[in-house]
Parts: C-alpha cells; sequence; structure tokens
C-alpha cells in the first residue's frame, strides 16, 4: 500500500518523480524516496515523513539531475516508519536498487538463507530482501537484471509492484506486478512507472496496466514486450489510451482534496447516471446489467461484499434491492466473508464495491465467490483496477479520481450505480408498475440540484463544528435508508478528526448507547420526513430528557425536530429510498470543519491509506 514512480527518458527525472510521489501520497505517507542515476553514480535520498520532507532532504543532500530515477512513498507493513526502512533499497554491491509496493511473505527464510550466503542488511524491510535475492541469483546465475528478476520473482510468495535497475546497465527499468497495480506510460522514446497514471497524466496519454504475474523491461530506443513471470511466454502489451486529464487530480481552488470532492458530488453522480437513465424512453441502460439479466433474475441471493465506506454503500443498497426489486441480499465484510468458509452457489450474484478497485479483502472475496461458481459484478471508480478486470461484469461510478482519504464522492456514486440496478432489476422483475419507474427515473433527475442545495448549508455547519470540534465522544443515529449513513458518519468523524464515534440504528440506542449520553455527548441524528419520522422523534425526546446534545438533519420545513434539536441542518426534499444521498452530505462536511479546526490533516489522516492493498 504504497505509491512507486519511476521515470527513463530524455527529460530531468528528479521533478517527474517528485511530483508523482505528491500525487500518490494517498497511498502512503509515512516516509519517503527516490534514487536517481547521475550519468555515473546513483544518488539516494529517503527520510521518514512527507514528500515535502524528501523534497527539503534531497535538494540539499544530493545532486537531483539525471534522466532516470526512481520513487517512493511508503505506508509501513514490514518495519517501523524510519529513514532506513524508506525506499528506495540497494542491494548489498550498490549496483541494483528497487521500489516495492507490496508484502513479501516469506522473506524472512529467504533472509536466513542469504546471511548465511554473507549478506548484510540495514533495515528491516521485506524489500532489501527482495533486491539481494534479485542480486544473488543474477550473479550466481551470471544472467541479466531481467533474468534475475523474474527467477528471484519465482521464489518469493507474496504481492508486489517492483521497480529496479542496475547502475551496471543503466538503459533500463524492470518492473514486475502481483496483486499490486503497477501502470507503464509510454511516451517519444521516454518511459513513466506509476502505482497509477496520475503521475504522467500530463506527459502522456498511452498507458499499459500490468497484469498479475507479468513483468516487463523498460529499455530505451525499444518496444515493451511483456513476460510471464512463471513461465516466460512473451506477449505485446495493449497500450490503452486515458482519458482522464490532469484538472481533475489538481485541487481547483480548494483548501482541500476532501472539500473540493465534497463539492463535486453534483456533477459526479450526474455522471453516474447520465447515459444509463433514459428517461424519454422509461428504461435504464447498463450493459453490465443487460449482458447478464438471467443471472440476475435467477438469482437465490446477491450478496454484497466491500470495505469501510463501500460497506456502507452496500448496506444502503441491501435495503433499495430488498424493498424495490424484492431479491434476498447479504452485506458483509469483505475481510469476514473470504476466511469464514461461506456457502457460496453457482445461483448467487455477488457485488463488490470499491472505489480503488484494489482492495485486497474485496479481491480476495471476488476470486472465492468466482471459484464457488457465482457471477461476480463489480462497482468501482478507478478504471481498469485489479477489482474491474477480475470480475465477470460490472458498472463504474464516474466520480472521477478520488484523493482525499476520506471516502466521499464515492460513496454518494456508489449508492448511484446500486440504485440504478436495484431500479432495473425491479422493473425487469415487475415489481413496480412503469409509472412508479418512471417517477422514480424523474426523481433521481433531480438528485444533483438538490445536493446542490443541501451544499448551501456549509456556513451553517461551520458554525456547529465550532460547537463541537472538543468533543471526545459523538453518536450518530439513524433508521431505515439512514442507519447505514449514520454509521458512515460516524466512520468520517472518527477517521479524519480522531473523535471516537459510534453510529447506531436509533432504536438501537436503548439497548445500551443510551447509557452515555449526557450533556457532554453530541447527537447526531437524521430525522428527515420520510422514514419512520415519528419512532425517530422518539428516539430525540429520549436523549433529550438525558440532556444529550442534539444536532438533526431534518427536510426542509421540519417543524416537529427543529423544536426539539439544539440545532438542524435541513435538506431538500426526496424519497425516502434516495435520502442517503442528501443527508450524507451535511455529515461530511460536518468532518472536513471539524478536522479543519482541529488542525488535523484532513486529506491524509494518520495511519491510513487510500488504498489498502494488504489484508
Ligand atoms: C473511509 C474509506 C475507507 C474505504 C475502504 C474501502 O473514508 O475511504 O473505509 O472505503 O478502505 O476502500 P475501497 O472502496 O477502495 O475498496
Amino acid at each position: 500500500m504504497c505509491g512507486i514512480v519511476g521515470y527513463i527518458g530524455h527529460r530531468e527525472a528528479y521533478p517527474i518523480v517528485i511530483k508523482g510521489l505528491q500525487r500518490l501520497e494517498y497511498r502512503g505517507y509515512d516516509s519517503a524516496g527516490v534514487a536517481l542515476y547521475d550519468g555515473s553514480n546513483i544518488n539516494l535520498s529517503k527520510t521518514q515523513g512527507k514528500v515535502e520532507d524528501l523534497k527539503n532532504k534531497a535538494e540539499k543532500e544530493i545532486s537531483t539531475k539525471g534522466n532516470l530515477g526512481i520513487g517512493h512513498t511508503r505506508w509501513a507493513t514490514h518495519g517501523v516508519p524510519n529513514d532506513v526502512n524508506s525506499h528506495p533499497h540497494y542491494s548489498n554491491s550498490g549496483d541494483l536498487v528497487i521500489i516495492h509496493n507490496g508484502i513479501i511473505e516469506n522473506y524472512e527464510s529467504i533472509k536466513q538463507e542469504l546471511l548465511k550466503r554473507g549478506y548484510t542488511f540495514e533495515s528491516d524491510t521485506d524489500t532489501e530482501v527482495l533486491v539481494n535475492l534479485i542480486e544473488e541469483v543474477k550473479t550466481k546465475e551470471n544472467v541479466k537484471l531481467g533474468k534475475a528478476v523474474q527467477l528471484a520473482l519465482n521464489e518469493v510468495v507474496g504481492a508486489y509492484a517492483i521497480a529496479v535497475f542496475d547502475k551496471q546497465k543503466p538503459d533500463e527499468i524492470v518492473v514486475a506486478k502481483l496483486g499490486s497495480p503497477l501502470a507503464i506510460g509510454v511516451g517519444e522514446n521516454e518511459f513513466f512507472i506509476a502505482s497509477d497514471a496520475s503521475p504522467f497524466i500530463e506527459f502522456t496519454n498511452n498507458a499499459i496496466y500490468l497484469q498479475d504475474e507479468e513483468m516487463a523491461i523498460v529499455r530505451l530506443g525499444k518496444e515493451i514486450k511483456l513476460r510471464k513471470i512463471k513461465d516466460d511466454a512473451i506477449t505485446y502489451p495493449n497500450i490503452l489510451e486515458l482519458k482522464m486529464n490532469i484538472e481533475e487530480i489538481e485541487k481547483g481552488g480548494y483548501d482541500h482534496f476532501m472539500l473540493k470532492e465534497i463539492y463535486e458530488q453534483p456533477r459526479a453522480i450526474l455522471d453516474t447516471y447520465r447515459g444509463r437513465l433514459r428517461t424519454e424512453q422509461n428504461l435504464i441502460k447498463m450493459d453490465g446489467i443487460d449482458q447478464h439479466l438471467d443471472r440476475f433474475l435467477n438469482a437465490n441471493r446477491i450478496i454484497i461484499v466491500a470495505c469501510g465506506t463501500s460497506w456502507h454503500a452496500g448496506l444502503v443498497a441491501e435495503y433499495i434491492f430488498e424493498d424495490l426489486a424484492r431479491i434476498p441480499v447479504e452485506v458483509e465484510y469483505a475481510s469476514e466473508f473470504r476466511y469464514r468458509n461461506p456457502v457460496i452457489t453457482d445461483k448467487d450474484v455477488l457485488i463488490a464495491i470499491s472505489q480503488s478497485g484494489e482492495t485486497a479483502d474485496t479481491l480476495a472475496a471476488i476470486k472465492l465467490a468466482k471459484e464457488n461458481g457465482a457471477f461476480v459484478f463489480g462497482v468501482c471508480n478507478v478504471v481498469g483496477s485489479s477489482i474491474a478486470r477480475e470480475t465477470d461484469a460490472g458498472a463504474y461510478t464516474h466520480a472521477g479520481p478520488e484523493i482525499g482519504v476520506a471516502s466521499t464522492k464515492a460513496f454518494t456514486t456508489q449508492i448511484t450505480v446500486l440504485t440504478l440496478i436495484a431500479l432495473k432489476l425491479a422493473k425487469e422483475k415487475g415489481t413496480f408498475s412503469e409509472e412508479r419507474f418512471q417517477e422514480y427515473l424523474a426523481e433521481m433527475e433531480t438528485i444533483p440540484e438538490k445536493v446542490e442545495k443541501a451544499l448551501e448549508s456549509n456556513p451553517l455547519i461551520e458554525i456547529i463544528s465550532e460547537v463541537y470540534k472538543d468533543s471526545t465522544n459523538a453518536l450518530y443515529l439513524g433508521r431505515g435508508y439512514n442507519f447505514p449513513v449514520a454509521l458512515e458518519g460516524a466512520l468520517k468523524l472518527k477517521e479524519i478528526s480522531y473523535i471516537h464515534a459510534e453510529g447506531y440504528p436509533a432504536a438501537e440506542m436503548k439497548h445500551g448507547p443510551i447509557a452515555l449520553i449526557d450533556e457532554q455527548m453530541p447527537v447526531f441524528v437524521i430525522a428527515t420526513k420520510l422514514g419512520h419520522y415519528e419512532k425517530v422523534v422518539s428516539n430525540i425526546q429520549e436523549i433529550k430528557s438525558r440532556k444529550g446534545k442534539i444536532i438533526a438533519i431534518v427536510t426542509e420545513g421540519d417543524e416537529q425536530v427543529t423544536e426539539l434539536a439544539d440545532h438542524v441542518v435541513e435538506v431538500p426534499e426526496t424519497f425516502e429510498n434516495l435520502s442517503p444521498l442528501l443527508t450524507t452530505i451535511p455529515l461530511q462536511l460536518l468532518s472536513y470543519h471539524i478536522a479543519v479546526m482541529r488542525g488535523c490533516n484532513v486529506d491524509q489522516p494518520r495511519n491510513l491509506a487510500k488504498s489498502v492493498t494488504v489484508e
């Protein structure tokens, strides 16, 4: 779960690598490093801390000249974050230098073997073991770097995206992938290597995404050939033309990516249903569903697997699938599902939800479901990601790149896609009338405008945030469709502001959490008009009589809850099943402002990473 970048060509490598690392910092940011070849020597600099710290250090301590360079931003797996454990790592001879994203599971036994042969190690990392294994194979077998990498990788167990070069042959970089993502940007006599395309998008739109167990030798003046790590089979790569542009991955005037992404939601939701929702024809067009309709219609049940925020989107989907399409649904944490020996049959449809498309547990759950004959459908944001490739079919959320570590627009666009699927299946199954379907499509089309309206409460939310920014705990309550929104609100607050928060179904409060309520406890309650309103009002009374502070998300024009609550934030009225798309907006803004007021790093909260490619 680190970010890797490399460059070889006619430009200066250092600025490309540093800028690329800054764009990949969402993948890990506890340490960073760079290695550059200046024509005769490798200049290496690395440090615990952010890419900015690396930049300050490198520009003081090394020559940053050269047309070949690799860089790394780390999220520690083996070895604490410190300067020595940071990448890149040298081999013992000092000729080879490597960057690695992933985990070598059998590194300890390989290390013992290498120690016996006289190798020494400076760091505690699995990566330093790997580069020395490559060196050992290269020397012992008397082979070139590419072959040595291949032979060494056949000895390791684990996951990797690596880039390695040899000081003795500085016209090439060898790359390989298993489990962690790796893209190669192909320019005019220059190549870029990165964990995703964002580091090279302003230089080239042509990219090759390595598949698992593939490697490549990226050599100046040569066409790239891909080689299977296991059996040496050679293939010519499929060069894709990327549609992404540079503006999409920059902050565009906002203080943080998270705020930019919150404000992008009207556009992101619209982009997600655009072309799919066809009001004039009264239908929803989704190729991934249309081509496999019988699998969905004949399914015994739908199993949804995901992690974190995507799992919350899955919970909203459970309500809407069962409510509208009358298909039984189970929602599982991917990490539990993959290890609990679940019953899976060929009559099951598994929907995997993932923003990054790289989450290791979700990928493993997909593989397990496929092995057992289930039909697997992916809902991903990152085009060409591992999950998008691994699934039988799928639908992209067109949210655009999400850089802030806390998921915002990914959540609402996931709900949008899942709602479209539920509506489509409901229509196909005839569980509701053509007229009702038409009303849903029309209502869906009002959502971007209603999200805009919900965003207008931002100044009020800033005032409310000021009141509660020093809280140590918070409770989030919701019922029905807004129970998952309560869970998501609590997750957003804890992950970026480090305030302990819990989400609960409102009626469950009296079975335990009510004991926590006193005058210090802010309770955020989603109390929209449709969806058990009167019941939620009773829950609010229970909080009030215990002196809890009530901050309620209500429907425009609400009177009853407004009377009772300490603060209310209004959202426009919509159908109950679409309400999470609106009620989640004030909660995202609230956690954002509280985190900023507490001086937290909103876009890169401690201990987290955007793409969790380790289990
Ligand atoms: C929370 C958050 C995480 C992710 C989770 C799954 O804001 O971003 O909880 O939702 O790590 O990631 P994806 O969706 O990429 O599989």
